[in-house]
């Protein structure tokens, strides 16, 4: 038996995986984002550990406890790109910024300048959310607090360090740091240099299932849990996300709908489409790469609209009918950049908009806009990721949002693909992390990958892609005023 958790936005989820892969139990406590000024995303690390030692209470709980007692590994996933800073005794210095920060746009820019080579070496152009700019950005408003910093680390790997004491990474959450030489997947000195962070600042690199240590003593007694469980290096959420549901081949793709909104695409190399914000990163396996297309708000822009509303996501999404022709051609758009975007237009200052508005429109008029807002956004990824080569013949739906068949069926037809989900796709990138564990426990590669079993694929349908291609023209075109208007 493992355990997988994987540190999410909205909430840090844990399961139990049987050796043979079944899931038998899970949990999730939830966390909140604060936002102390416009475009800041933070969170206090010391929250997700009380996550964590909730989920593990419950865990314990629901689990039989012979299966709880025969825990072999962990490993965790987590949200990418995060700075925790850490001073030398190892105090965390300030709350933990986040990857939908859009704060450090200029040392984007500085970085890039300071090392010319930034886009060859990292695969990636230098974007808000990455690792390195937040830590120049420091640098300059925070000199004093900078100053002190004696270790970085990825969200999921500060909860590894205080699991097991390993300061570690692995190869598919460091790739989104800017420290990393992508295709040699090893920290690149020069790419710290330009950025002024010392070597020794950044953990011992792994690939992901990797054992880096043991479980301390401490938290196996008091979680009753066996004296050596075996802790994984772990992995960024999209690529445990995308090794739970088993894509691992460039034919297949993930497309996550959680706070963000992923499309993901393996393939054999390092070569990237930086200038269209298309993100070249490791996967989770030695010797495998992805391309993966990244929207700021996804589920999130629904959970804002679901706020407004005073309503639950779910309770919103009931009231669309899956109208066979879906939304009319004078339908209302909504652009989803609540919090800036990544793919394609890397600019964290852009805002969202709903056109088209008026009397008579209901609520769930703009609830199918926010949903097909999303899509199109998810269209203009994938196209930027077919502009690098990637050619994906269907996609596997896991987050929150994948628990709607009127989203994916929109998503099928306008990406004129087959989207399937699988028995578990709201378990996400905890499934993930459990089949690291897996590995790390010893477990032979081939009987970890294995498929979920679909539950249910959402095929294409020709007239309405046709349709819902005219409306994403429409979507497009009001980028650019958009963004002039915003000034
Ligand atoms: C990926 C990214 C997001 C987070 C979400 O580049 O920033 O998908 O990993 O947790």
């Amino acid at each position: 038996h493992v355990l997988g958790l994987d540190l999410g936005t909205s909430g840090l989820k844990a399961v139990l995986l049987a050796a043979d892969g079944t899931l038998l139990a899970e949990a999730t406590a939830p966390l909140t984002v604060q936002r102390p000024q416009p475009g800041w995303s933070e969170q206090r690390p010391q929250d997700w550990w009380s996550a964590l030692e909730r989920v593990i209470a419950r865990l314990r709980q629901d689990a039989d406890p012979a299966r709880w007692r025969r825990v072999r590994a962990l490993a965790v996933a987590g949200q990418m790109h995060g700075a925790v800073t850490l001073d030398a005794d190892g105090q965390v210095l300030r709350p933990a910024i986040l990857w939908n920060d859009g704060r450090a746009q200029a040392q984007c820019a500085r970085l890039e300048a300071l090392e010319p080579r930034t886009r060859a070496i990292t695969a990636n152009r230098a974007m808000a959310g990455f690792t390195a700019p937040k830590l120049m950005w420091m640098a300059e408003h925070e000199p004093e607090l900078h100053a002190r910093v004696a270790t970085v680390l990825l969200p999921k790997d500060w909860l590894v360090w205080r699991l097991c004491g390993a300061l570690s990474s692995d190869c598919s959450d460091a790739a989104g740091t800017l420290w990393l030489d992508v295709a040699a997947r090893r920290w690149s000195a020069p790419m710290l240099q330009a950025s002024g962070l010392g070597e020794g600042a950044l953990p011992t690199l792994h690939e992901s299932p990797d054992v880096v240590g043991t479980l301390r003593p401490g938290w196996a007694a008091a979680w009753g849990l066996p004296p050596d469980v075996r802790v994984a290096a772990g992995a960024g959420d999209n690529a445990a996300g995308a090794l739970g549901v088993g894509v691992v081949d460039p034919s297949d793709g993930l497309l996550s709908l959680g706070t963000s909104g992923v499309i993901f695409v393996p393939c054999g190399d390092a070569r990237g489409n930086p200038d269209q914000g298309v993100h070249t990163f490791c996967h989770a396996l030695p010797g495998l790469w992805h391309r993966m297309s990244v929207m700021l708000s996804a589920a999130s822009a629904l959970g804002w609209w679901a706020d407004i509303c005073g309503r639950g996501p779910a309770e919103l999404l009931a009231e669309l009918t899956p109208e066979p022709g879906g939304a009319a051609a004078d339908a209302p758009l909504f652009l989803p950049y609540l919090a800036g975007e990544r793919t394609p237009h890397a600019d964290p200052q852009a805002c969202g908009a709903f056109l088209g508005l008026r009397q008579g429109q209901a609520r769930d008029v703009l609830t199918r806009a926010v949903i097909e807002g999303v899509a199109m956004g998810l269209a203009d990824g994938l196209a930027a990721l077919r502009a690098a080569g990637a050619a994906p013949r269907r996609l596997l739906a896991v987050g929150g949002g994948a628990r709607s068949d009127v989203w994916l069926q929109l998503l099928a037809d306008l990406l004129d693909l087959p989207v399937s989900r699988g028995a578990a796709a709201e378990v996400g990138p905890a499934l993930g992390a459990a089949r690291l564990a897996l590995l790390a426990a010893g477990h032979p590669l081939a009987d970890v990958l294995r498929m979920p079993a679909t539950q249910r694929c959402f095929e294409p349908d020709a007239a309405r892609t046709e349709r819902l291609q005219a409306r994403w023209a429409r979507f497009r075109a009001a980028w650019q005023p958009l963004r002039d208007w915003q000034g």
